[in-house]
């Protein structure tokens, strides 16, 4: 990053997990530890820059898997001590939050305060955001996330993992009415999908044995129904917020704002007053730029961090 401008983005995907239907942490740390250099190393040639002209190596904390954080952690600490420069440590949950601030001409950046639907793999929050570094989470999920929501249903119906993109692409073709699922309302600006996910299940088991093919045969009106559900459930709790704090700036962010019918629903609301903020698709799930803006204003603010910082799964 130079300043809040991406210079590179690499990533590197991880099939490893498909064949298993979900992450397997020992694959990931063995993954991360592959790839670690490599990545870093094309990042700094695709931004034409050398090592030591870093002003900083910022890397993610946590909250995820310990054994895939250790090797970012370290490998970073290792790097910043070689070349002599300051460490910067991010939150995960900040940095989705800060690809809102990447300079970037194909999204626009939120003034503040503003209210930020962060939904990932491993959360669902409602964030009340009132600065780059200075912000309180009004509402969670009190169970699953919304992406664990659309990775178990789709798991359940064969599709492989991970499953949100691949319910979002069958959805299109798929009736949402058609099917209804349990849709738990919880206290405040909360979430819960367990029962979504379990209503979801019985749906199937009370189907399959009248039409043992009933997946294949409703797969994609069982998509639509399930991603209008997790959409609504979302929405509504964050209009909700909104309307108490009377905030109309309203952002997505995390893997799962890269869903199309929640990007709509976002869209959906600029006639009715809402200024709406969406994350550039590559800034959505999770990558290394949206490290980098958050560590920017850290840097800005001299937010570094000692050799002895550790990681934390939670
Ligand atoms: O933020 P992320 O890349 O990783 C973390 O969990 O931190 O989010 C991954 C999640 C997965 O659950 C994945 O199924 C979901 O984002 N996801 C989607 C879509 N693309 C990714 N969910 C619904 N629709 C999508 N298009």
């Amino acid at each position: 990053m130079d300043g809040c401008r991406c210079l590179s983005n690499v990533t590197a995907s991880q099939k490893v997990h498909e064949r298993y239907g979900g992450v397997v942490p020992e694959l990931a740390s063995r993954a991360h530890e592959k790839n670690i250099v490599p990545v870093v190393s094309a990042a700094l040639k695709d931004a034409g820059i050398q090592p030591l002209d870093l002003d900083a190596v910022a890397f993610t904390r946590g909250p995820g898997l310990l054994g895939s954080l250790l090797v970012g952690v370290s490998f970073a600490k290792a790097f910043a001590l070689a070349l002599g420069k300051p460490i910067i440590e991010v939150d995960h949950l900040l940095g989705h939050i800060s690809a809102h601030y990447i300079d970037d001409a194909a999204q626009r950046q939120p003034t503040f305060p503003f209210l930020c639907l962060l939904v990932s793999g491993g959360n669902s929050q409602i964030v009340h955001v009132r600065g780059p570094l200075e912000m309180t989470i009004i509402g969670r999920t009190i169970d699953d996330a919304a992406g664990e929501a659309f990775d178990k249903c789709a798991k359940v119906m064969g599709l492989g993992y991970p499953g949100g993109p691949v319910v979002d692409k069958l959805a299109k073709e798929g009736n949402p009415d058609a099917f209804h699922f349990a849709k738990p309302r919880v206290g405040h600006y909360d979430y819960s999908f367990s029962g979504l996910k379990t209503s979801f299940l019985y749906t199937l088991r009370d189907a399959l044995p009248a039409d043992p093919d009933f997946v294949p045969h409703h797969q994609a009106d069982l998509c639509a129904s399930l991603q209008r559900c997790v959409v609504e459930l979302l929405m509504e709790q964050l209009l909700h917020a909104a309307k108490d704090l009377g905030i109309r700036r309203l952002a997505v962010a995390g893997g799962v704002s890269a869903n199309s019918e929640l990007r709509k629903a976002f869209n959906d609301l600029t006639p009715k007053g809402y200024d709406v903020y969406i994350p550039k698709f590559a800034y959505t799930t999770d990558n290394a730029a949206m490290i980098g803006a958050a560590a920017y204003h850290k840097f800005q603010a001299g937010l570094f961090c000692e050799q002895d910082v550790a990681p934390y799964s939670r």
